[in-house]
This record gives structure tokens, C-alpha cells and sequence, in this order.
């Protein structure tokens, strides 16, 4: 080969090293496993998975400590289960505060201790931490971190206890000491990979003259409305859908704008460009980040994008979920400026995995759309069995 197709070649498998993942549904956690292999309780000190506790394969990276005045507190969950018992020594309830993956975790795990020790309930000596009793980079800090024990305080059944934990899918856990075991979690934003995002059919784009058109009835080729890199209205074409699903039901994010006549609704892990200052550039973000009082982009009188201050942010469920991709790889939606991508934040990172397709498009634009059964685009699995299987990244 010509060292210049090497290097294309090179380049584009480069381009292509990001995990990007479509509205799949996910591989649930660890699953079907548990039922065929023998329970081995955990020796004292010993953790799995047998990496460091913040690295990529266990949880993952601290992303700083949360407060109680902190905005990443909002994110946060209190736990009520019943079938827990919290020691609550703060007596402020902090051990109840956690993150929506470590509060479904917790859950599943205090069903296996209850069917593993009739009579026995799970224990959390320990979770949230706003009082600084942890080393300074503790997961405990955010919520993603649990001390736990039985409720009878059987110290020779902690072994046990941490096995069930690693079975009821905790990223990292570790038989830390006689008096418990320690638990934690990875951030929920990184798996936002896992769930993707989507519009529902319904939502309407705007076409180059005016008319608005369902995406449930978007052709590939169409071409609609959105903005350059500098902000300026263009049209971009329909390359193919990531994602489209007529029977899958999904929970979208309803976003109101000041001024603005429709609503938009999408998935809470699609990105949306969104700012807490008018003035300011708008980024990508999480729809599930989005907030009354922050400003996102509305076409306004069909001539031009303006920030809109967001005045309800509300759910809704539907069936169908639908993700164009285009040229530009954004696109307005109910006339409010969203990204074609979900799952990572970075915006221009998803836009340039995707380059070769855009290419392999340009070069062939009669590549017939191919989407599995899954409603899933091969691309999309394409980047991720690549993700995953080749450069062995940890993906869920
Ligand atoms: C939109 O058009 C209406 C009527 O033509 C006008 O009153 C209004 O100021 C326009 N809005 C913007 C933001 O230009
Ligand atoms: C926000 O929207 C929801 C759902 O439509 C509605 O029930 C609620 O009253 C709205 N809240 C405000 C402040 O408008």
C-alpha cells in the first residue's frame, strides 16, 4: 500500500477510536452470569475487579466533591428502600445520598442478601460524605461510595456480603476491612454512553422553505434547517438515522422556552447546545443537565436563532424514538438547536467519528440505509464493537 493510504487508513481508524453508542438499549448489567457459576466469597483486602479503585476499569476517575450548595447536588438521589437499614450516625440523612447508579445498585444488592440470609438485611454504615472524614479524593465525596455490612453484623459473612455486591454490578468492590465492606460506583455521566438518545416521532424539523416535517416522516436526502460552526442558519442533509425505533418507548426531557410555541422533547442523554449566559457560547450538553433559567438557541420568525431562557423543564413519555444524523450534525428540532449525538458530551468528538461516514456518503450516496433489528445503524455498532472489542475500552 502507498504510504498515503496507510496514512488514510491510519486516520480514520484514529477517527473512529471513540465510543460513541447509539439510543441502544444497553447490555444491563452484569446478568444471567451469577445464576451458573459458584458464589466465592472475597478474601480479606482482596477488591474486584483487581485495578484501582478510580481508574477506567473499576469506577473510574473522582470528579470532585459534591456539597451540599454544590449545582452537581441536584444530581444526586436519596434512597428510601425499606429494605435497607441506614446508620445515619450524621443524622442528617447523608447516608441516604447517592447517585442514581449506586441507589440501583444498592437496591439489587439488598434483595440478594435478603434471599441469601433470610432475615438479614443490607447495611450502609457509610455513604455520603459532606463532613471531610475521607481521603481527599474518596468517592464518598459524590455520592458513589458505600461502607456496608449485614444487619446482624456477622463479620464472617462479609466475604460473602462482597461477593453479592460485585454480583449486583458495583464497579469496584473491596472487603476493606473486618468492620465492612466498601462499594463504589462510576459516575452517572459516563454511563450516559449506555443509554443514548432520541427525538419521538413527532418532533418536528424545519425544511429549507418554511414547511415543518415529523421525524417520523424525514426521508434520507431531505434537507432541514440548522446552523454553521459561526451560527448562521444552512441547510443540512439527512445522511441516515442513528437510531429509529417505532415500538420503543422511551422517557423524554420536555424543554420550554420563553417565546417559544413548541416544546422539545428528547432523551435525557442527547446533547443540546445550552448556556447558563445569553452572551455566552453555547456547548453540547446533557438535556438532562438542562435547567429552568438556562438560555437555549430558538428559531425565531423563521429568519434567525436567538438564546431563549428555558421556563419548564418537565417529562414525558412516548413510543418511537428517532436519530437523524446530518451533514452538519446538528440540527433544529422543534425549532430549538440540538446535536445529532448523544452519549458523549464532547460534541466535536462525536462529530468526527463519524467523519468517514459522512465521507463513505459523499463518495456513495445511494448506500442503502441498513438498520438491524435492534433499530440500531451498523455504524453505530460498528464504532462500538471497535470501542470495545479492539482497543478493549471498558464499555457497558
Ligand atoms: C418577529 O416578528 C414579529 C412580527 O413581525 C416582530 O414583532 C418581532 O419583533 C419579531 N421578533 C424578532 C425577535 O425579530
Ligand atoms: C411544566 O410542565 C408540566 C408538564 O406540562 C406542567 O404540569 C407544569 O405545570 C409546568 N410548570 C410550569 C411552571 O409551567
Amino acid at each position: 500500500m502507498p504510504p498515503a493510504r496507510i496514512l488514510v487508513l491510519v486516520t480514520c481508524l484514529w477517527l473512529l477510536l471513540v465510543p460513541v453508542r447509539c439510543c441502544g438499549p444497553g447490555r444491563g448489567p452484569v446478568g444471567r452470569r451469577r445464576y451458573m457459576r459458584k458464589l466465592v466469597p472475597l478474601r480479606y483486602k482482596q477488591f474486584v475487579p483487581n485495578v484501582p479503585e478510580k481508574t477506567l476499569g473499576a469506577s473510574g476517575k473522582t470528579e470532585g466533591k459534591i456539597r451540599r450548595d454544590s449545582e452537581r447536588f441536584r444530581e444526586l438521589v436519596l434512597n428510601y428502600n425499606p429494605d435497607i437499614i441506614f446508620k445515619d450516625e450524621e443524622n442528617t440523612m447523608a447516608d441516604r445520598v447517592m447517585t442514581e447508579r449506586c441507589k440501583d445498585r444498592v437496591n439489587a444488592l439488598a434483595i440478594s442478601v435478603m434471599n441469601m440470609w433470610p432475615g438479614v438485611r443490607l447495611r450502609v454504615t457509610e455513604g455520603w460524605d459532606e463532613d471531610g472524614h475521607h481521603s481527599h479524593d474518596s468517592l464518598h465525596y459524590e455520592g458513589r461510595a458505600l461502607d456496608i455490612t449485614t444487619s446482624d453484623r456477622d463479620k464472617n459473612k462479609y466475604g460473602m456480603l462482597a461477593r453479592l455486591a460485585v454480583e449486583a454490578g458495583f464497579d469496584w468492590v473491596f472487603y476493606e476491612s473486618k468492620a465492612h465492606v466498601h462499594v463504589s460506583v462510576k459516575a452517572d455521566n459516563s454511563l450516559a454512553i449506555r443509554s443514548g438518545g432520541c427525538f419521538p416521532g413527532t418532533a418536528m424539523v424545519n425544511l429549507i422553505g418554511g414547511q415543518r416535517k415529523p421525524l417520523s416522516e424525514l426521508q434520507l436526502g431531505d434537507k432541514i434547517l440548522t446552523t454553521d460552526e459561526t451560527g448562521h442558519l444552512t441547510s443540512t442533509e439527512i445522511l441516515l438515522f442513528l437510531h429509529k425505533d417505532l415500538d420503543k418507548p422511551a422517557t423524554f426531557i420536555v424543554i420550554e422556552a420563553e417565546g417559544h410555541p413548541y416544546s422539545l422533547r428528547l432523551t435525557p442523554n442527547h446533547l443540546i447546545f445550552a448556556s447558563r449566559d445569553p452572551l455566552a457560547t453555547f456547548l453540547p450538553v446533557y438535556a438532562h443537565r438542562v435547567q429552568v433559567g438556562d438560555f437555549v438557541k430558538i428559531f425565531v420568525n423563521g429568519t434567525q436563532l436567538l438564546p431563549s431562557k428555558v421556563i419548564n423543564v418537565s417529562l414525558q413519555e412516548e413510543t418511537g424514538v428517532y436519530a437523524p444524523l446530518t451533514a452538519h450534525g446538528t440540527l433544529l428540532v422543534d425549532g430549538i438547536l440540538t446535536s445529532c449525538y448523544a452519549t458523549i458530551e464532547w460534541h466535536e468528538m462525536a462529530h468526527r467519528s463519524f467523519a468517514p461516514i459522512r465521507l463513505l456518503y459523499n463518495v456513495f450516496p445511494i448506500i442503502p440505509e441498513f438498520i438491524g433489528n435492534d433499530g440500531i445503524h451498523w455504524y453505530c455498532h460498528f464504532l462500538y464493537v471497535l470501542a470495545n472489542k479492539v482497543l478493549g475500552w471498558e464499555m457497558p
